[in-house]
């Protein structure tokens, strides 16, 4: 039998890039998945290339009546939505004092609002099921600052807080709710980031989305049936500061 073999999975933003991988890995491994994105050609190409057991949903996570139609829909296909990947997200790059404002109200609406709505939307139908597992898209961004991100930042560590939060109030539904931090990964997001950020890396290079994915599959499995409100790192020890002695030689 296969790990996902029954499931019913609603991945967000899930048309290219990290989510992407995310839907191959569920699919792969028997869950009946709903790619839910704005980008439509890409993820209907996606669900088309997927064939049985996969669907692709117009989804705006910005947009609460958007969610309630992809939850329907994944009801009225599959049956209760047993995970969630919360996975869209916008990344954001403004110093403060340059205008920053209308990057900030979209950052937060993708990533923090539609994160909250995600999780809102889909709680009754995992009721329903009798329980379930969320994976929330934070970033090493939701664990320290970056500078020319504030929104991003914000938005990133809202994710982590609000996951503990419904890690409390779900768990006795027999849900867990998990925030994942990855560091950089080459996907269309970070095509505008500086390649030499990963060179004081302990891992010095980009992640791949499928490296990223094998977490979230991890936590969206019974394999990590007593982790529930914590943050679960895939950042190459971005965070562990940089390589290098501070020794002179
Ligand atoms: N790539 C990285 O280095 C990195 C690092 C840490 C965290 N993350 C997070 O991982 C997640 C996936 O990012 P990625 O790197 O695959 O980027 P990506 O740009 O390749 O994919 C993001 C997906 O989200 C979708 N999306 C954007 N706005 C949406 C909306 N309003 N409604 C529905 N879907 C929407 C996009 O269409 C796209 O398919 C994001 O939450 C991102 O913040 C990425």
């Amino acid at each position: 039998m296969a790990r996902f073999d029954g499931a019913v999975a609603l991945v967000s933003g899930g048309s290219r890039g990290i989510g992407e991988a995310i839907v191959r890995g569920l699919h792969a491994e028997g869950a009946w998945v709903c790619i839910g994105d704005v980008l439509e050609t890409a993820g209907g190409a996606l669900a088309d290339d997927l064939g049985e057991r996969a669907v692709f949903q117009r989804l705006d996570v910005t947009d609460p009546t958007s969610w309630q139609e992809a939850v329907s829909r994944c009801e009225r296909e599959a049956g209760p939505v047993t995970i969630l990947i919360n996975n869209a997200g916008v990344l954001g790059i403004t110093p403060i004092g340059e205008g920053a404002t209308d990057e900030w109200k979209r950052v937060m609406a993708v990533n923090a609002d539609g994160v909250f709505m995600g999780m809102d939307a889909v709680a009754p139908s995992m009721r329903r099921a009798g329980g379930g597992a969320i994976v929330n898209a934070s970033s090493t961004a939701g664990l320290q600052g970056y500078a020319s991100m504030a929104a991003y930042v914000a938005s990133k560590w809202a994710v982590r807080g609000m996951t503990k939060t419904a890690a409390l109030e779900l768990g006795p539904h027999g849900i867990r709710v998990n925030s994942v931090h990855p560091g950089p990964i080459a996907t269309n997001m970070t095509q505008q980031i500086d390649p030499s950020i990963t060179d004081s890396q302990a891992i010095g290079r980009f992640g791949r989305p499928e490296e990223v994915a094998r977490l979230y599959l991890f936590l969206a499995s019974d394999d990590s049936s007593y982790s529930t409100g914590a943050e679960f790192l895939v950042d190459g020890g971005q965070t562990l500061g940089p390589t290098g002695s501070l020794i002179e030689d």
